[in-house]
């Protein structure tokens, strides 16, 4: 299948492949997102086939207006009315009770909930509204890849395998929405995002938090967070802070292996010994780290050369939260003490 590209002015062509059961990536303000009408169940079935997803993890709803999501839901909590009013359009995933019959076990990986995000995307929104239904959409890349936050990202990933790509140049974000389950008693973040605890806080009150590593064999609360995600082909080593920079950077320079360093523009000014083909820059704040970080990965996968990656770790607050989540993931959860950086090369 020839995978087009649409633009702006081509959504209604876009909502027309929609509607017709076809596959069509659309921008958001996190990350690109593969789309499929929620209503159709062979089409929603061709998403897991072409990212190659476990089918037991459950989708999230899109939708252009509350309306939708009122239709939809068993339940529909004050905090929810709350949290919609202060963050959507935005980065802000809901996890509700659905009232039975709405949406099939192909959309809800067979849970009584389902997870509702308006996104922060005109040309997305005029999208939905064009197609009249819900789109689902999981991150558009490859299932273990980083999620894709430009349209040549998501056809790298699934060219041929899908009808069409909705280009809006880059996201703005660069990390995926938080996801805060509304379904129990207290609320919980399931997935950190843009939005963050201390923002949800602030509208609704105390929340919890469950980002734990779920292994394999565990029923986890958010399935997507069992598996293996945003892995590059290199190690990722993660550099918690800037003063072991230099260190890291001496250490890996020894081993005489070329490496990738994924820093700030201040980090790489310490990087002489690295060639600019070896560096990719991560702006020199957390927002313009996480609006790079999945970008960046994605270069160094483009080096089969670079075994390792040095990657700059931020404080864990604020954005920095989401930020080391996802680093963390593509690092394979590990921190490596310097000996073990040297074990790590010497099995190279
Ligand atoms: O920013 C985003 O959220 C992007 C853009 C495209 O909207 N989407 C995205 O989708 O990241 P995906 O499928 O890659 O991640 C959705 C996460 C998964 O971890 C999934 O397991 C969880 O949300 N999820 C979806 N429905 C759920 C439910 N009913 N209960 C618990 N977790 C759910
Ligand atoms: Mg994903």
């Amino acid at each position: 299948m020839e995978t087009k590209i649409y633009t702006r002015t081509q959504i209604p062509e876009a909502a027309a492949a929609l509607a017709a059961g076809e596959l069509v990536a659309f921008p958001t303000e996190t990350v690109y997102g593969l789309g499929a009408d929620a209503t159709n169940e062979a089409a929603v079935k061709k998403v897991y086939q072409a990212k190659g997803r476990p089918s037991d993890n459950p989708l999230i709803l899109h939708v252009a207006d509350v309306a939708a999501v009122e239709a939809a839901v068993a339940d529909f909590p004050d905090k929810a009315r709350q949290l919609i009013k202060a963050f959507w359009p935005g980065s802000l995933t809901l996890i509700m009770t659905l009232k039975p019959n709405t949406f099939s076990k192909t959309v809800t990986g067979g849970l009584s909930t389902a997870a509702f995000r308006n996104p922060n995307n005109a040309a997305t929104l005029a999208l939905i509204k064009a197609l009249g239904r819900p789109i689902v959409g999981p991150s558009a890349n490859t299932s273990g890849k980083p999620s894709p936050t430009l349209a040549k990202h998501v056809y790298h990933d699934l060219k041929g395998k899908i009808a069409g790509i909705l280009d809006d140049g880059p996201t703005g974000v660069g990390l995926e929405s938080t996801v805060l389950d509304l379904s129990t008693e207290t609320p919980v973040i399931l997935r950190p995002g843009a939005v963050t605890k201390a923002d949800i806080e602030a509208v609704i009150g105390s929340i919890e938090n469950n980002q734990h590593h779920v292994a394999a064999d565990e029923i986890p609360k958010a399935p997507g967070m069992k598996y293996k995600h945003y892995a590059p082909n290199a190690q990722v080593v993660i550099v918690p802070t800037p003063a072991e920079f230099q260190a890291a950077l001496d250490w890996a320079t020894a081993q005489h292996q070329p490496f990738g360093v994924l820093a700030t523009d201040q980090q790489l000014a310490q990087a002489t010994q690295v060639s600019a083909a070896n560096q990719f820059s991560l702006g020199d704040t957390v927002e313009t780290a996480s609006r790079a970080l999945f970008a960046g990965l994605r270069y160094f996968d483009l080096k089969p050369e670079i075994k390792l990656i040095l990657a700059e770790g931020f404080p864990k607050t604020g954005l920095g939260v989401a930020y080391m989540n996802r680093l963390e993931k593509s690092a394979g959860q590990k921190y490596f003490s310097k000996d073990e950086w040297l074990m790590l090369y010497s099995n190279y």
